[in-house]
């Protein structure tokens, strides 16, 4: 293989490297080309730009392949919990008992958060959506946690992930038990991460809590398959507003604030809406696959495309099957479920969707398995965040031991030229 590239301009020959990565990426290495030829790269949507190199997640869309760290997503989902894939992401490695125990133990000391939050979080109208809130009490952690994270120590460093890790499920639950106007509680230190996770968004204050492990298998799926997907959106926001030396919890409020968009994890809100239209429309799906296809009409059907995953997402496969497994072991008949079963069907083999490759991905199905578990369809996306949460610290965390330098792309200016007043 060649080792560089030449790009002719001007009658000049210029030689740029090439960089490969451990799955045979190739990249052009243009960190000299303004320096020597003047010229910069247009990219909107950055479809050809790698904004870095990094250890964390492989994906490869073609092959419909997902792995943290070089473990398959597969795996992940049928074999650990979420902690140990937050564990995974963040240090490297999956954890030893004695690591995971102890990270156990970390979390649950700091899972407190300061109660003055609460009259932050009733200052919010009813009607405000949870992303909004969660973001605002994200952003609010860092005025009662106020020590900015210094790279260069560990120990601080540590424990500004533990915080974030710890405190953001209780941000979460609290947000959900706002939205269905139940009493905000804690975690429980006898239950695991997960289980507390449940604990705290499903628990009845007039009622003994019990873990519904089915309830528990469900959650550890859907937040480790929505746990990273290397510089999607939300994680490039992190990164780069975490480029400016702007703290840890600063930049995840910024990530959950990307990831709130219809076209990234705001699309499992937009699933369910979208197939409820359809239900209460009559159910005619092929009407709105027609709706999809027309160019003249906006709408999308959610839940189909990837900008990355050309064939198929592998996170929906797995998804599906538990979609299947948790209504069946909750018993619940959910028509929603035959509207998107039979749009699938229909999407999969028509000309317009198979021509440009678009499949049905994660979110067509988390909604379905969100709302049998009763999270209102509002918080689906926050559920995403929480899910997404390691992968920005991992992220984030890398970016800056790399001592990566402020993110600053340059543009082709269009507007007026220079004129006179
Ligand atoms: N329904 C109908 N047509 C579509 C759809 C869709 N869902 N998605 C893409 N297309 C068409 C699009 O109109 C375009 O057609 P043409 O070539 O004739 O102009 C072609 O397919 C390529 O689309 P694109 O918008 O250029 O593709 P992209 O890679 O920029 O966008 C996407 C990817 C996910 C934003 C897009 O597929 C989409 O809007 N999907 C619906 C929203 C959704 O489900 N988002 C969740 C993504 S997965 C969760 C996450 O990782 O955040």
């Amino acid at each position: 293989m060649e080792d560089k590239v030449q790009l002719i301009y001007d009658s000049k020959t210029y030689e740029f490297p090439l960089v490969k990565g451990t799955e045979n990426e190739i990249a052009i290495d243009i960190k000299s080309l303004r320096a020597e030829t003047g010229l910069i790269t247009l990219d909107p949507g950055f479809k050809n730009s790698g904004s870095c190199k990094s250890e964390i997640t492989f994906l490869d869309g073609e092959k419909g392949i997902l792995r943290y760290r070089g473990y398959s997503i597969e795996d992940l989902a049928n074999k650990s919990s979420f902690l140990e894939v937050i564990y995974l992401l963040i240090f490297g490695e999956l954890p030893t008992p004695e690591q995971l125990s102890k990270i156990e133990d970390e979390i649950r000391e700091e899972s407190l958060v300061d109660e003055d939050l609460k009259a932050i979080l009733k200052s919010f109208p009813k009607g405000a959506h949870p992303m909004g809130i969660l973001s605002s009490l994200t952003s609010a952690l860092i005025a009662f946690n106020p020590s900015s994270v210094d790279i260069n120590s560990e120990a601080e460093f540590h424990k500004a992930i533990i915080m974030i890790l710890a405190k953001l499920p209780v941000l979460v639950s609290w947000t959900q038990r706002r939205v269905k106007g139940l009493p905000l509680i804690y975690s429980d230190d006898s239950l695991s991460y997960t289980e507390n996770i449940a604990q705290m968004m499903f628990k009845k204050p007039n009622k003994e809590y019990s873990s519904n492990p089915t309830i528990v298998n469900a959650l550890n799926k859907l937040l480790i398959l929505h746990a990273d997907h290397e510089q999607n959106c939300s994680t490039s926001t992190v990164r780069i507003v975490g480029s400016s030396h702007a703290g840890l919890f600063a930049s995840i409020s910024a990530g959950i604030s990307a990831l709130w968009g219809p076209l990234h994890g705001g699309a499992n809100q937009a699933v369910i809406e979208m197939l409820e239209q359809i239900k209460m429309d009559g159910g005619d799906t092929k009407k709105f696959m027609a709706k999809a296809k027309d160019k003249n009409d906006p709408f999308r059907l959610m839940g189909f495309g990837h900008r990355v995953y050309k064939n198929f997402d592998p996170r929906a496969k797995i998804i599906k099957v538990t979609a299947d497994e948790v209504l069946k072991e909750l018993g619940v008949n959910d028509p929603i479920l035959d509207i998107a079963k039979a749009l699938e069907l229909e999407a999969l083999k028509d000309p317009y969707f198979v021509e440009r490759k678009l499949y049905p991905n994660v979110d067509f199905y988390s909604g379905i398995i969100y709302r049998a578990l009763g999270i209102p369809t509002e918080m689906f996306t926050v559920m995403f965040a929480m899910g997404r949460l390691p992968g920005w610290i991992a992220q984030w965390k890398e970016m800056r031991l790399n001592k990566e330098p402020i993110g600053r792309p340059r543009q082709v200016y269009t507007g007026q030229t220079s004129r006179e007043l």
